[in-house]
């Protein structure tokens, strides 16, 4: 994959192992990444991580960003308060591409406790090469910014 956009990844403990995995996948893919912790599996509060990615995507300090918990429920909950964040929760890879197609999610949220590491290398690669179809779904998203 060539070299794109530098990504910015968090997660809280239960999300740590993957979290791990996923960013050793991306430096491999010659991506750029910043992480923004948790960096031990200690517990932590998933909001306090969540707030962290998703406010460098709200403020356009990142394009793209992942973060992970150990549903991705909170993590998800959490980065949809911040404006122009589409933040999708895929646990499969249909929903990673329909995310991109259909919604332009510009940050992925994975659950650590749901999903194996395969499993999520395979959901980042189709959520970061499938393109958003515009069209239709543009003027469908763009009404998120008017709420
Ligand atoms: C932590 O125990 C767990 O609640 C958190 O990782 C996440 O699944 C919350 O939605």
């Amino acid at each position: 994959m060539k070299n794109t956009a530098p990504i910015v990844i968090g997660s809280d403990h239960a999300g740590y192992a993957l979290k791990e995995l996923v960013k050793d996948y991306l430096i491999a893919l010659n991506l750029e990444v910043e992480d923004c912790g948790t960096f031990s599996e200690d517990s932590v509060d998933y909001t306090d991580f969540g707030i962290a990615v998703a406010g460098k995507v709200s403020s356009g300090d990142f394009n793209r960003g992942i973060l992970i918990c150990g549903t991705g429920l909170g993590m998800s909950m959490v980065a949809n308060r911040f404006k122009y964040v589409r933040a999708a929760l895929c646990n499969d890879i249909f929903s990673a591409m329909m995310s991109r197609q259909h919604n332009d999610s510009n940050l992925l949220v994975l659950g650590g406790r749901v999903i194996g590491v395969e499993l999520a290398k395979e959901i980042v690669q189709v959520w970061l090469k499938t393109p958003f179809e515009g069209g239709r779904h543009k003027s469908r998203i763009d009404k998120f910014d008017t709420i």
